[in-house]
């Protein structure tokens, strides 16, 4: 009865690199919240929150959680819930029902990282991230700000882990392990 791997955190902490490496090596499919909003929007996500608003995101948002952690289907081998690796974006765990309902079905292991590193990957990075430049700050300002906001967020998560100092190889096998571990517990709580 192993439960799926949910993958969450800060923007730009890693998820979508290290999701599928963590997939594969467990042989699970892969699956990205993220993904299936922009595939029913029809358009990018700096597209939805332009064209219709953050809070039309986060609708489509919690609709593809409720979609993700209603999968009825079984895991072929043990016939368990079917084991997968769920990726979300990093505001999914601000909305407390997609913090239970991810619960439920899985244990969440969510990505953190050091402003300063965070805040250079995004400025490497030519994906457009809405949530960063709302307010027209300077990007580590704004990391900071929106870090500090959704601390009691990200702190629901089951188990942390910095990918600040890990190439994405080493933060696969770290995000592996501590799953492995909460997963043991869920199964085997202690006597
Ligand atoms: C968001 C993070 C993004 C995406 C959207 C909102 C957030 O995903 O869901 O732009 O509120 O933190 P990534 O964390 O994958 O960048």
């Amino acid at each position: 009865m192993t439960p799926k791997l949910i993958l969450t955190g800060f923007m730009a902490t890693g998820k979508s690199s290290v999701g599928p490496i963590v997939a594969r090596q467990l042989g699970w499919e892969f699956v990205d919240v993220d993904m299936i909003v922009t595939a029913r929007a029809g358009k990018p996500i700096a597209q939805i929150f332009a064209d219709d608003g953050e809070a039309h995101f986060r609708q489509l948002e919690r609709e593809a959680v409720v979609q993700l952690t209603s999968d009825r289907r079984r895991c072929p081998h043990c016939h368990g819930p079917f084991p997968e690796v769920i990726s979300t974006g990093g505001g999914v765990l601000v909305d407390e029902s997609n913090c239970v309902a991810l619960k439920r079905v899985g244990v969440i292991v969510c990505l953190t990282g050091r402003p300063e590193v965070i805040a250079a990957r995004v400025e490497r990075s030519k994906a457009r991230r809405p949530k960063l430049t709302e307010g027209g700050k300077p990007t580590l300002a704004r990391v900071k700000e929106l870090m500090d906001e959704r601390a009691d967020a990200y702190a629901r998560a089951d188990v942390q882990v910095d990918s600040s100092d890990l190439t994405v190889e080493q933060l696969a096998d770290h995000v592996i392990g501590a799953f492995g571990v909460h997963a043991a517990r869920r199964i085997l709580p202690p006597a």
